[in-house]
Parts: structure tokens; sequence; C-alpha cells
């Protein structure tokens, strides 16, 4: 029955991870995958994690299962970190956490509901998105589409033609919006533009699905969150799919949340009903170890430790910026790269062709995804001027 299976490509993300590692030049570079990165290229457990994990284990006593929801101090917590403390749709109890398997997880778990809810719903994200929210989102038979979101010539959003799209869509159609840190092209709304999108959603009748992988590492936690609690706020429905691997550097513990947010407390208790539903039929319940870590972080007195740790992280992440913008338009004086310090978060978009992307790969050993997706974090001070001189040489 196997025998007739194709061979599939490797994942465009994943597989430029391994195709990094088996490079020995000593000169590589690694702007694909979307990790973060210190100075000396590694990615650090970080401090708070590490005293927060030795807390978990000395005082855990049993091993047996947690609950469908998964841990409700995670829960909990991560529900208050996303929308703030004291939230509106908090108090009012119309908000409902599951713990999922990482934000992927959270995604899918979302999806599963809205299909649950409307199977017939479309789904649109936008033009570019991260790639595997194709898979993730459609996987489970909803239909997706595009709005168009990115400016190439300026490097922002290309917010005209993303509201008209919005605007010509049926009601009861879900969008896809990234909270900020857009990826792959870190161009993210500005506040008076989420009051737009707000009150578009709010007259078509819309349902948000809001991504947020990357809170924290933009221009700060509650910054990065601002637009996601305003929709939060006022709107009567929403679907949050959040994600620990970035900011708390959990990637391989598999840490995330879906929140929902429903127009009442018993409509807010039938979503949950149906997610750990959904949850049973996929993977039965989610992993503890690092939900239990990010409780301990946020509830166990580490919360200010990990925050200095994470404002050390977006610091380096905006130096890189304004060093690469400045590398680069020295060494490449015919292009503009300053959308780069405009940017926010891991990503930028370098804006050079495909062609380009494969030389880089191929002759300077510099690694990122065919879409000239970089992640900024991957870069170090010392490798900046090799990284702009291998941009040059491969434009030509
Ligand atoms: C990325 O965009 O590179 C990260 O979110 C890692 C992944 O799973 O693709």
């Amino acid at each position: 029955m196997l025998e007739h299976l194709d061979r599939l490509a490797p994942d465009p993300i994943l597989g430029l991870m391994s195709a990094f590692r088996a490079d020995t030049d000593p000169r590589k570079v690694d702007l694909g995958v979307g990790v973060y990165r210190d100075e000396s290229g590694e990615t650090p457990v970080m401090q708070a994690v590490r005293e927060a994990e030795r807390k978990v284990l000395e005082r855990q006593t049993t091993k047996t299962y947690v609950a469908p929801a998964g841990n409700a101090a995670f829960n909990e917590a991560i529900g208050r970190l996303v929308l703030g403390e004291d939230h509106a749709a908090l108090t009012e109890g119309r908000v409902r956490v599951v713990q999922a398997p990482g934000g992927c997880g959270a995604l899918r778990l979302g999806a599963e509901l809205i299909r649950a809810a409307a199977p017939d719903a479309v789904v649109y994200v936008s033009t570019p998105t991260w790639a595997n929210h194709v898979p993730l989102l459609s996987g489970c038979g909803l239909k997706l589409e595009r709005y168009p979101y990115f400016d190439v010539a300026t490097g922002g959003v290309a917010f005209d033609a993303m509201m008209g799209a919005l605007d010509a869509l049926p009601s009861r159609s879900v969008v896809l919006l990234h909270a900020s840190c857009h990826n792959p092209t870190g161009a993210d709304l500005a506040e008076g533009q989420w009051r737009e999108v707000l009150s578009l959603i709010r007259r078509r009748g819309l349902l948000p699905f809001i991504d947020i992988a990357y809170q924290g590492l933009g221009a700060g936690l509650a910054e990065d969150a601002a637009g996601l609690r305003m929709l939060c706020a006022e709107l009567p429905e929403a679907l949050v799919a959040a994600s620990c691997s970035k900011n708390f550097g959990l990637y391989r513990e598999r840490v995330g949340a879906l929140i929902s947010l429903s127009q009442t407390g018993p409509a807010a208790e039938a979503a949950l009903s149906q997610l750990v539903r959904i949850a049973r039929g996929l993977y039965s319940m989610p992993p503890d170890h690092g939900a239990a870590i990010v409780a301990r972080i946020l509830d166990g007195g580490l919360r200010e430790s990990w925050e200095r740790e994470l404002a050390a992280m977006r610091g380096r992440i905006l130096g890189l910026r304004t060093e690469a913008a400045q590398a680069l338009a020295a060494a490449c004086p015919r292009r503009d790269f300053s959308h780069i310090v405009r940017q926010k978060g891991m990503f930028s978009y370098l804006g050079i062709d495909k062609d380009a992307v494969r030389r880089l790969r191929d002759q300077h050993h510099v690694y990122m995804t065919d879409d000239s997706r970089i992640n900024i974090a991957g870069l170090r001070h010392e490798n900046i001027p090799y990284f702009a001189e291998a941009v040059a040489g491969a434009l030509g």
C-alpha cells in the first residue's frame, strides 16, 4: 500500500536547516530558520528557563496526565501575558485558553474549531505569509485564500490594497493576521491601521484569527500585542494562536496556546468543550514540561529576569538591523536596504531574486529562504561585513 507514495521535497524552512548543518565552510551564515541566536551563533537556554526548569523538576512528584486543556496555571498566565492583565475580555469571562503543542498546534486547533463551527468558512492569509500557515490551516479541509499585504516598493504594508480586499470579503470569512513581527516580511501594521482593521472587521462581520509568535521581540511585550488586545477588547469573537518558542526560547518543548474569545460565557464554555474534544482526537493532550516552565516563570518570581533577558534579545536584534542596513548600503550603493531598519522582529525581506539567493547559498555559504527572507538574529557583528560583501557579490 505504501510503495506508491511520492517522495516529497523537504520543507522549505526545515530543509535549509539540514543543508546549513551539512555545509562545512567556516564562513557559513545561517539566516534561514527563525530561531534567535546570540553573538556566538548559539540559541541559548534562557537563564529564567533554567531556573524554572530546576524548580519544576524538584517539585514534580508524578508524571501522570495533567488535563485535556493542559496546564491550568500556564493557560491562566499565558492568557494574561498575551491579552494583558485585567483585559476586559478576561474580566468578562469570555476567554478560554487551551494549551497546545507549540504555536503550530494552536493554529491547527483554531482551524479545526472554525471548521466545526462553519465547515464552508474561507480563511484569508496575507501575501506573503509564513509557509507553514498553508498546511496548518487548510489541512483540516478549510479553504484558503489570500489578501494583499506587502508593498515591495516601500518594504511596508500595502495597506490600501489590503483594506480594499478585506472590504470585499463575505461576512463570516476568517482573516489570519500576524500580531507583530510579520513572518516573513517584518512589515507590521501601525496602531492607527489596527484601528481601521478593527472597524472593517466589525462592519463586515469577519472573524480575526491572530498569530502571535514573536511577542517581545519587536518593540516590547505590550507593544507587540497592542493591535491584538484592541481587537479582543472590542470584538465579540476572535481566535489567537500564541507561541512560546521564540520569546521563551522553548522551541523543542512545543509550548503554545489557543486563546478563544466568545461573545458570552456559555459560548466560551462550548468553544472550550469543542477544543478539548478536537485536541483529544489529534494528540490527546499537550506535553507538559515546557508549559510548566512558562507557568513558573510568569507566576513564580522569575518574570522580571525573563523580561530582562527578552529585552536584551530584542535590543540585539535592533542593533543588528541598523548595522546590517549600514553595511548593505555601503556594499551595494545602488540598492535601497533602509527598510531593514523600519521592519520589526526577527525577519526582513532582502528583496533580491531567487537566483541571487541561490548564488548566496552556493558560492558564499549564506543561507536564507528562496523569497530572500533573512533571520536578522542569525547575523553577528563580526560576520555582517562578510554578509554584505556576499550580497553585493551575488547581485553582481
Ligand atoms: C520560521 O519561520 O523559520 C520558524 O517559525 C520556524 C518554522 O517552524 O518554520
